[in-house]
């Protein structure tokens, strides 16, 4: 149902990473990217622009889709380092650091990173409206000291620690959360939402952060390498504290989904052209990967 949008993503993708000199960055760039996955986060962003009545002549909102990926990636590329998490396999791939080497990965993290600002920054007609300025600057807490990267460093921290409930919620919601809040914020907000559906859109974001964590968790010791196209047992060699081992396999499962549903409802409650962005956030309640 939503494969033309996700070839869309792709081609676009694919296009703003076309590789020039010096080759060796954009191959490595590529190769993380281009690996597959599920493109949730620009699939979040195009449908909450569509789900508040967003301009569908508006060519940025594709390129702020994208760049939000590219942010993603190099998320995992970085989470995936030897420093990290030091896994090999991603997206069914050697890990970058694997394919090409640590350097490499490091920088190609890096360049995905300020490669996605500049194309979110860079506006064509040079009217330079407000609304795409927030938009990024909504991604950019996100990603960083109110979100993403807050969320890693806390999770790093706590390795072979017995966290509470409290901090594990704060890993999961600001390392996941993070960017699908932000995926689903700045879809509105590019997409001329007024504050109220903002507000309802962070915080349907919250829910399914949460979720999209827990159920990562879930996976990680219930699914296979060869589903999930990474290595399964991670956060166990790593000594973390995660959702299911705080909690059990059981709330885990009953927690996921209830979060599931309330952001479903969250999301009708934007109106009638939010039903595309309820019925995707329903159909990743029986995700395999
Ligand atoms: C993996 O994200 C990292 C987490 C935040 C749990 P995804 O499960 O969305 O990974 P891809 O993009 O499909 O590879
Ligand atoms: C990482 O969480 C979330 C990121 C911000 C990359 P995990 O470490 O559990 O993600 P996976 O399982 O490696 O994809
Ligand atoms: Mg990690
Ligand atoms: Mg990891
Ligand atoms: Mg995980």
């Amino acid at each position: 149902m939503f494969n033309e949008l996700i070839n869309s993503i792709d081609e676009e993708l694919k296009r703003l990473l076309n590789p020039v000199y010096p080759e060796r960055i954009y191959k490595a760039m590529g190769y993380s990217v281009m690996a597959g996955g599920k493109r949730m986060r620009p699939l979040l962003m195009l449908l909450a622009h569509k789900a508040v009545g967003g301009d569908k002549n508006d060519k940025r909102i594709m390129t702020f889709a994208c760049a939000l990926e590219m942010i993603h990636t190099y998320s995992l590329i970085h989470d995936d380092l030897p420093a990290m998490d030091n896994d090999d396999l991603r997206r069914g791939k050697p890990t970058c650091h694997r394919q090409f080497d640590e350097a490499t990965a490091i920088l190609a993290g890096d360049g995905l990173l300020t490669y996605a600002f500049e194309l979110m920054l860079y506006d064509p007609s040079f009217k330079y409206e407000p609304r795409y300025t927030r938009a990024a600057w909504e991604i950019a807490r996100l990603s960083g000291m109110d979100g993403m990267l807050v969320g890693q460093v806390v999770d790093v921290e706590s390795e072979g620690k017995q966290i509470d409930a409290g901090t594990l919620e704060y890993i999961h919601k600001n390392k996941t959360g993070g960017l699908i809040k932000a995926a689903l914020m700045a879809g509105g907000i590019i997409g001329g939402a007024d504050e109220s559906k903002i507000k309802l859109l962070e915080s349907l974001g919250e829910d399914m952060g949460y979720a999209f964590q827990i159920k990562d968790d879930i996976l990680d010791v219930t699914s296979t390498e060869e589903v999930l196209g990474k290595p399964i047992l991670s956060d166990e060699k790593n000594q973390k504290v995660t959702y299911v081992s705080l909690y059990g396999l059981e709330k885990a499962q009953k927690d996921y989904i209830e979060l599931s549903r309330q952001a479903v409802d969250k999301a009708k409650k934007l109106g009638e052209e939010a039903e595309q962005l309820a019925d995707y956030i329903n159909s990743l309640v029986d995700r395999v990967k």
